[in-house]
């Protein structure tokens, strides 16, 4: 049963709470966060509570310069990852080397607002293209202007660590999995990562989880093969620090020979 939802003031202060929490663990001014809760994004995410998609953002997770993630929980008590792109404070050049080139978006005649809107539908439909050629990465849920919900990667008591911050047991199949998942990504997705590092994989029960998909291109893109580079470049570099040497060159190759 969905029934209209008018932000009421005891939601709206819960929100306040928990954005000025999270302003204070992650140091960020409050300006800036008051930034991503901009009205429009407030009613999505009442109507997301409405609909019965989410009953409440439990906290927030982490808070960069493009996006802020908060757990969710469902009103079946299951747990999800919403990340929110802040409207106000995305950097265009940045963004725009990865939109521009990517032809299922469409970024002329668009406001600022607009743009952030297709990123966010970039990083969704990427995480589809990942499903389906089962790399591992957070299922796709739901998507809605600037926010993009999809599966939650971590316990009750805490979301996945990153790879960076995880001493590995078995690093040499962490390696070898990861360069199959940018191999099929590359084969089957036809889709790069474009910042593929050990800040943009969970590990969650000793597997690494790929995430952060909003730069992803598609192979039409002209500078596709120059981000995969950097994406095996990045990988190798990682993993020498465990005495595992391999040749990006080599890889690069390998992934990218036609068979
Ligand atoms: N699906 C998820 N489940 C659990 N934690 C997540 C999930 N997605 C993102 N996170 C956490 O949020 C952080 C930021 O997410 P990310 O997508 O990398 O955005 P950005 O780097 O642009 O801020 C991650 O480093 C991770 O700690
Ligand atoms: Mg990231």
């Amino acid at each position: 049963m969905s029934s209209e939802f008018f932000p009421d003031e005891k939601w709206i202060k819960k929100l306040d709470r928990q954005i000025r929490d999270l302003s204070d663990r992650v140091g960020l001014d409050r300006k800036t966060l008051d930034k991503v809760f901009d009205e429009s994004t407030l009613l999505d995410l009442g109507k997301l509570i409405s609909d019965r998609v989410i009953e409440y953002l439990d906290f927030p997770i982490s808070a960069g310069k493009e996006a802020i993630i908060f757990r969710g929980v469902t009103p079946d008590k299951k747990f999800v990852a919403v990340k929110i792109y802040r409207t106000s404070t995305l950097t265009f050049k940045h963004i725009s080397k990865y939109i521009e080139g990517d032809p299922r978006f469409n970024c002329t005649n668009k406001t600022r607002r607009g743009i952030i809107f297709e990123w966010a539908k970039k990083e969704f439909k990427n995480l589809e293209r990942l499903k389906k050629v089962g790399v591992r990465a957070p299922g796709p849920i739901k998507k809605i202007n600037n926010i993009v919900l999809m599966e939650y990667i971590g316990d009750e008591g805490r979301p996945a660590p990153l790879l960076k911050d995880v001493e590995l047991k078995a690093p040499k199949i962490i390696f070898d999995e990861l360069l199959s998942f940018i191999s099929l990504m590359y084969k089957k997705a036809e889709l790069v990562h474009a910042d593929f590092s050990a800040y943009n994989i969970l590990m969650y029960k000793e597997k690494p989880y790929v995430i952060d998909l909003g730069q992803g291109v598609i192979l039409e893109h002209p500078l596709s093969l120059e981000f995969l580079k950097r994406d095996i470049y990045n990988t190798v570099q990682y993993f020498s620090r465990f005495g595992l040497k391999e040749d990006e060159n080599e890889i690069f190759k390998r992934i990218v020979k036609k068979n």
